[in-house]
């Protein structure tokens, strides 16, 4: 009898130590999985600034010349549909020097008092009479209380413009855009949902990763939400990918309030 008991209570403590090690085992794994994310990530980042360098001074020169010889020539000049060619190509390449550099830029910014209402208000307000956003029915659900974090205004900013373009060009013109405010103790969340396509969800993470990008070659480089979340990290914040209730993706920013508001 004392045997059974004895053989019992090693296997109940087998299991327990069983259980241990598989949580240590996840642990790790994932700790694993975080090294590899920021280690790839200061790679990309220190090769972003060399290759923005080298490459951002003579595309520009390409530009402002290839813009002087699209003045110099007569509207009905053959070669006009080339040189526009070249410009917006050229336009292209700044662009992606442009995103990389505000990438590698450490996000050293201020420490800005900011009012999430009023800057959810500010950043639809600018973007609503865009093309892009004209037709779309856009909600903005502001909470009634002060909701204040402690981050860099233009960076928050920023990271809104990013997701809500990013939510507006999956509508392509027709459809709905919302973005609520919600308190949790002591985290704002800011949810931007839209009833567009959605995101699969095999690409949740990898939104997450530079050059990821589903949209038309030459149209988006895949640098916007890793830059967002490389901005919303900084402020110790979060910022991750569901499916939105409306239908489509729900993009979701979880940002420490400032202490006097929990
Ligand atoms: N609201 C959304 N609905 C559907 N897919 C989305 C949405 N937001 C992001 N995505 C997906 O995430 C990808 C990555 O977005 P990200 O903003 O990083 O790059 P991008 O928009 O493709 O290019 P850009 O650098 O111009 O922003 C998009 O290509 C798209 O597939
Ligand atoms: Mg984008």
């Amino acid at each position: 009898n004392d045997m059974a008991e004895s053989l019992a209570a090693n296997r109940a403590e087998l299991t327990h130590k069983n259980e241990a090690l598989s949580t240590a085992n996840e642990h790790m794994q994932s700790m694993q999985e975080q090294l590899l994310r920021s280690e790839r990530l200061a790679a990309i980042g220190q090769l972003a600034a060399g290759v923005s360098h080298e490459i951002d001074n003579p595309v520009g020169i390409i530009l402002g010349h290839a813009e002087l010889l699209l003045e110099d020539l007569k509207e009905d000049d053959p070669l006009c549909d080339d040189v526009a060619a070249i410009i917006d190509e050229c336009r292209r390449c700044k662009r992606i020097t442009g995103g990389l550099l505000g990438f590698a830029r450490s996000p050293e910014g201020h420490h800005d008092r900011v009012d999430l209402n009023q800057l959810v208000e500010e950043t639809v307000a600018s973007l609503r009479p865009q093309m892009l956003f004209k037709d779309l029915d856009l909600k903005v659900d502001l909470l009634n209380e002060a909701l204040f974090v402690t981050g860099d205004a233009d960076q928050l900013r920023q990271v809104m413009i990013n997701i809500l373009l990013n939510a507006a060009q999956s509508l392509q013109g027709a459809g709905c855009l919302q973005v609520s405010l919600v308190k949790q103790s002591d985290h704002a969340l800011m949810n931007v949902d839209d009833n567009g396509p959605g995101i699969p969800e095999a690409d949740r993470e990898r939104v997450f990763q530079p050059f990821f990008s589903t949209k038309a070659h030459g149209e988006g480089t895949g640098l916007g939400l890793p830059l967002c979340r490389k901005l919303v990290e900084a402020q110790g914040g979060e910022i991750y990918v569901h499916q939105a209730p409306l239908g489509g993706a729900r993009l979701s920013v979880s940002l420490p309030l400032s202490e006097d508001c929990f």
